[in-house]
């Protein structure tokens, strides 16, 4: 079989701040060749993610950052071109973790095989994938949101916070979300169903809340961090729960960043717990199959905001970590295979 060469985007230098155009570098190789117990795959989307900031740089984290001239890491939805691994056959189209190049080797290690009849095939990279899972796990187990409980997300319109409200929704809770246009916040009042939604760049985002969460706020699924987080401390419940999923709004920060005041979460005996969803694996299959017939009952909507190439892949990361993102962003590397 004859394949193009092989399209891969390396880290090329470490950002200083938000990540520029010129930090990557698009770089063309024979494609790799799959050697005994391994699958040769053609990468047909790539998920786009705030965590790869963080892989941009040194530090302590956790997990190991992307070395110069390395590919940049990534999940992927890709097809099985070649197979020397028993589990795997060409064709199949699986769910990995390939970074962003148009192929890959793999010794198929934590990949899962999809079936495209079951759902769109890009869903793996989003709610039915690893933010769908963080939403579970982190509003269910850490935010533990009892029925008439007002549970307030940020990013409301993104890839987690998405699915966090209307999994509030179905739990009873009164679900308000903070986005970032209003735009935005239509679409999470008028598609998703929340109850509330508050533009954080429109002024007065304390007395917005405020009106939005009369009876104050239980939960609080926290993913920008900043001064959103400040202004819902003001307003948060005795015994209120902070699920800490991200902190996307000092992910490009050069100086260190001054913290909220405190004083609430001791007065309100607050919980804040963080977590990271890779902890959160043995999750998978009860929120594989809750979240599968909710989106299947059109229970849990979703958005994607699909980036044409491989090439375009950079400019729609540097924007995700901007709020110029509208959805879940994945990039559209290969064409879909045909059905048989
Ligand atoms: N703990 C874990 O294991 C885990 C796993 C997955 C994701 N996460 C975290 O979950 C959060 C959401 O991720 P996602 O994939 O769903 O992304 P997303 O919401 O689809 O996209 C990121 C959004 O963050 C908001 N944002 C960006 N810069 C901001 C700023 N300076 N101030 C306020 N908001 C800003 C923007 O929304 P607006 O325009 O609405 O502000 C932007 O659309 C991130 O913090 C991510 O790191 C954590």
């Amino acid at each position: 079989m004859t394949t193009p060469l092989n399209r891969q985007i390396v880290l090329a230098r470490r950002p200083t701040g938000a990540p520029r155009q010129d930090d990557f570098m698009l770089i063309e190789s024979p494609p790799p060749r799959p050697g005994d117990g391994q699958i040769l795959c053609r990468t047909i989307y790539l998920s786009l993610d705030p965590y790869m900031r963080g892989r941009m740089s040194e530090g302590r984290s956790y997990a190991k950052a992307v070395d110069i001239g390395q590919v940049m890491v990534g999940g992927t939805v890709s097809e099985v071109m070649e197979s020397r691994h028993p589990s795997f056959k060409p064709g199949d189209v699986v769910l990995g973790y390939d970074g962003w190049q148009g192929w890959a080797v793999s010794t198929g290690a934590g990949v899962r095989t999809l079936d495209p009849t079951q759902a769109p095939i890009g869903m793996a990279l989003g709610v039915l994938g690893m933010p769908g899972l963080t939403a579970y796990v982190g509003l269910l187990d850490i935010g533990r949101p009892r029925a008439g409980e007002t549970v307030v997300v940020s990013a409301a319109s993104g890839a987690v916070g998405s699915v966090v409200g209307q999994i509030a929704k179905l739990k009873g809770c009164r679900a308000v979300g903070i986005a970032g246009s209003e735009e935005k916040c239509r679409f999470v009042v008028d598609t998703l169903g929340f109850d509330a939604c508050v533009n954080h760049r429109s002024g007065d985002l304390v007395g917005a809340l405020r009106l939005a969460c009369p009876s104050g706020i239980d939960v609080y699924f926290e993913n920008v961090g900043g001064a959103v987080l400040d202004a819902v401390l003001r307003l948060v419940n005795p015994g209120a729960r902070i699920p800490l999923c991200g902190l996307v709004s000092q992910y490009n920060a050069t100086e260190p960043v001054r913290g909220p005041d405190l004083r609430p979460v001791l007065v309100n005996r607050v919980t804040i717990r963080g977590f990271i969803v890779s902890d959160h694996s043995d999750r998978q299959a009860d929120f594989l199959t809750e979240m599968t017939r909710w989106v299947r009952e059109g229970r849990v909507r979703y958005r994607e905001d699909v980036v044409e190439g491989l090439e375009q892949a950079p400019r729609a990361l540097i924007g995700l970590l901007d709020g110029r993102n509208f959805g879940k962003v994945i990039v559209r590397v290969g064409p879909e295979p045909a059905r048989r």
